[in-house]
């Protein structure tokens, strides 16, 4: 639920920081603070930039899109809005599992399985990755998730059962503002109450592209040197916001 800034704990030490957040502790044991950062990387950190805006419109997007999912019965780490570019969270323990989900054929799946992107699936394809840099995030499957200890089969299955209420919310609510959810891409947490889905939802970490012109809002255009970044983000704030 909604806090008032003066109930929004101070930042504590910084805990960890990524490629495009920082995470930092609070007074209250239980809740961390998460900063979104304008830096952007692509393919595994070799392409670096920034992006004007892009913290500020990533942790508003993620925040909106938190609550969308919770709408729909899916537990997430979001607390609250900390700031201009910072929200306030659950602590948790993330699970190295990057967890994707399609509904149209782009990116690694396009390359990988030579199929041609902007196929529309008929049923979502839920894939996993170890999330491990130095190994360059590799693709696994159920039996790697158990080899490695990552998360027991129980967990598993939540997991995907979560990521699968996300896509089906996602989806319509998206559709309703002329975007298309191609794929995206979800981090989940361990609490002592549970799983939560946790990191973000944004344009980083999804590909919308428009419904009238096909064209992707969302890091593609980073990627793939398309131009217009910031404005793409903006443009997807925007249609979130006027709904809001
Ligand atoms: O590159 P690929 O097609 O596998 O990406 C699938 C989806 O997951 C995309 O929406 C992409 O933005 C997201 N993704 C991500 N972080 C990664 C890899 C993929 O957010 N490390």
């Amino acid at each position: 639920m909604e806090r008032r800034q003066a109930e929004i704990p101070p930042r504590g030490e910084r805990l960890y920081e990524g490629k495009a957040k920082v995470v930092y502790a609070t007074s209250d044991p239980g809740l961390v603070r998460i900063y979104f950062k304008d830096d952007a990387t692509a393919f595994d950190g070799r392409k670096r930039g920034t992006i004007g805006n892009k913290g500020r419109l990533n942790a508003r997007i993620s925040a909106h899109l938190f609550r969308v999912v919770e709408a729909a019965g899916v537990p997430t780490h979001l607390v609250a809005v900390a700031g201009e570019q910072e929200l306030l969270a659950r602590r948790v323990e993330i699970i190295p599992l990057e967890v994707v989900v399609r509904n149209v054929v782009a990116g690694s799946l396009a390359r990988r399985l030579g199929l041609e992107p902007g196929r529309v699936l008929e049923e979502p394809v839920v894939e996993l990755y170890y999330k491990r840099d130095d190994l360059g995030d590799p693709l696994i499957n159920r039996a790697h998730v158990r080899l490695l200890g990552l998360a027991t089969p129980e967990e598993l299955d939540r997991i995907e059962a979560m990521a699968l209420a996300v896509n089906r919310a996602l989806r319509v609510y998206l559709a309703q503002r002329d975007l298309i959810l191609v794929d995206f891409k979800l981090e989940f947490g361990r609490t002592g109450d549970g799983l939560l889905l946790a990191d973000e939802i944004s344009p980083d970490t999804c590909r919308f592209w428009d419904r009238e012109t096909g064209e992707p809002l969302d890091k593609d255009r980073f990627r793939r040197d398309l131009g217009g970044v910031e404005d793409a983000y903006a443009e997807v704030w925007r249609r979130l916001e006027a709904t809001a």
